[in-house]
Parts: structure tokens; C-alpha cells; sequence
């Protein structure tokens, strides 16, 4: 059991392997010569200077944008090459910087339309994963029926990570998922992410700026600034 558990953390699920990427044809590169590994059963996160790339970096590891140059590689195998759609539906889940959640909506209806939209079967209503989903992220089961306007910052927070964990993806990924959380808010959204991770062995990768953060996870990658001319 142990030993089972030791060899699937070692796992990269996913690698940049130099990559570059820039966003215009010929264009300076916002990354350059990227190698780097991120394994199941572990929360990685990027940090580095405002600009250094780190959206971007998470753009091409949830096949938003395909890199200039070298590969993502998702279980070995070249993302480019694989049909993005499906890997964002099932694999990998994402939490944006804005939430991106539908406002008009309750929290059950937004958690719910991305299981629709992975087309996935599940073994119980939809309705009922989604206010188990809540209790993972620490909201009370009453919640499912507010609509998404009447939540606080740190409450959406929460239904964003719930929306994306709702058709098991074996990948999270968020962008400064804590920006403007309190620091209580903020350790206990890692807690989560490191439930996530250590007993779930999702591959959680967070980019953040913040010190506390980054020293609850159990690898970080510093993206250096590139140097401009
Ligand atoms: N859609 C785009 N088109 C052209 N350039 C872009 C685009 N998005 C970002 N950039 C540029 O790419 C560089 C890296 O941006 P990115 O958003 O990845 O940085 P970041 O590290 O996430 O910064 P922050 O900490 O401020 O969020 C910046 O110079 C930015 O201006
Ligand atoms: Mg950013």
C-alpha cells in the first residue's frame, strides 16, 4: 500500500519539455527553454515576478495555446497531438484568476454544468455529487442553492475548485487561487489543495505570489523574468 503510494508520487503527469512560447509569429518569447516535470499525488507551484509568464505557462499546460516550441507532454504523450477539447473536459481542471463562474446561477447549476459539459456518466445524481463536492471545499451543503452573486470573494473561491473537481480530473490547476483571501482563508484553501493531492493523488499545480503558499507546496518552480531588449 505504502509502497504503491511512493511510486505514484514519483509519477510526472506532466512535462514541459523546452518549451517556448510567444504570442505573436516571430514575436519575443514569454517563455523560453522550459523544462520541468510535475507528478501526481503533489502540489507544485509557480511563482516569479508579475510578467515572468506564469499564465502563460498555465495556458499551455491546460492546452489553451500549443507551445513555439517543444512539447507538453500529458502521461508521455504530446498534447498537441491529442484532442485538446477532451483532455480539457476530462483531465485537467482549471480555476481561473476571475473565477469565471456564472453569476445568474446557483452554485449547484454552475458545478453541474461542467459535469454536463465533460459527458461523463455518474453513478449518482448530479445534484447530490455537487453538494458533496461542497463539503470538500469546506462550504456548508445549503450553499448549493444560493446564486453565485450573493457569495463573498473567498466563498466563490471555493465553488471554483468545487466546479473544477467535479468530474475527477487527474490534474488541477489555478491561478493565484489565493490572491485576495485572508491568511486563515488562504491555509485553509492549501489544506484542501494538499487533501487533494496526498489522498487523492491529483497533480495540483498553483501559481502564486505569495511566500506561505508557495512553502505549503511540496515543490516550487521559479519563473525567472525574461530579460528584455
Ligand atoms: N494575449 C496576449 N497577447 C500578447 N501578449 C500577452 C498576452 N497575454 C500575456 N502577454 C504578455 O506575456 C507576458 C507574460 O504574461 P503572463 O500573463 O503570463 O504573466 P504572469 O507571470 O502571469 O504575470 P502576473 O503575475 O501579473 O499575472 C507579459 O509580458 C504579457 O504582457
Ligand atoms: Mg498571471
Amino acid at each position: 500500500m505504502t509502497e504503491t503510494t511512493a511510486t505514484t508520487a514519483a509519477k510526472p503527469i506532466l512535462e514541459l519539455d523546452n518549451v517556448s512560447y510567444s504570442y505573436t509569429k516571430g514575436g519575443k518569447k514569454v517563455l523560453k527553454n522550459i523544462t520541468h516535470a510535475f507528478r501526481t499525488g503533489e502540489v507544485h507551484s509557480i511563482t516569479g515576478p508579475s510578467g515572468a509568464g506564469k499564465t502563460t505557462m498555465l495556458s499551455l499546460i491546460s492546452g489553451l495555446a500549443n507551445p513555439t516550441e517543444g512539447k507538453v507532454l500529458y502521461n508521455g504523450k504530446d498534447l498537441a497531438k491529442q484532442d485538446r477539447y477532451d483532455y480539457r473536459s476530462h483531465d485537467i481542471g482549471v480555476i481561473f484568476q476571475s473565477f469565471n463562474l456564472l453569476p445568474q446561477l446557483t452554485v449547484a447549476e454552475n458545478i453541474m454544468l461542467s459535469m454536463d459539459a465533460s459527458g461523463k456518466k455518474f453513478d449518482k445524481p448530479k445534484k447530490e455529487l455537487a453538494v458533496g463536492l461542497l463539503e470538500q471545499v469546506h462550504l456548508p451543503a445549503e450553499y448549493a442553492n444560493e446564486r453565485i452573486l450573493h457569495l463573498s470573494g473567498g466563498e466563490q473561491q471555493r465553488v471554483a475548485i468545487a466546479r473544477a473537481l467535479s468530474y475527477g480530473p487527474s490534474v488541477i490547476v489555478a491561478d493565484e487561487p489565493t490572491g485576495n483571501l485572508d491568511m486563515g482563508t488562504q491555509e485553509d484553501i492549501m489544506s484542501i489543495f494538499r487533501t487533494l493531492a496526498h489522498e487523492q493523488g491529483v497533480c495540483v499545480i498553483i501559481v502564486t505570489h505569495s511566500p506561505e503558499v508557495a512553502a505549503a507546496s511540496d515543490e516550487v518552480f521559479e519563473l525567472a523574468p525574461l530579460r528584455r531588449r
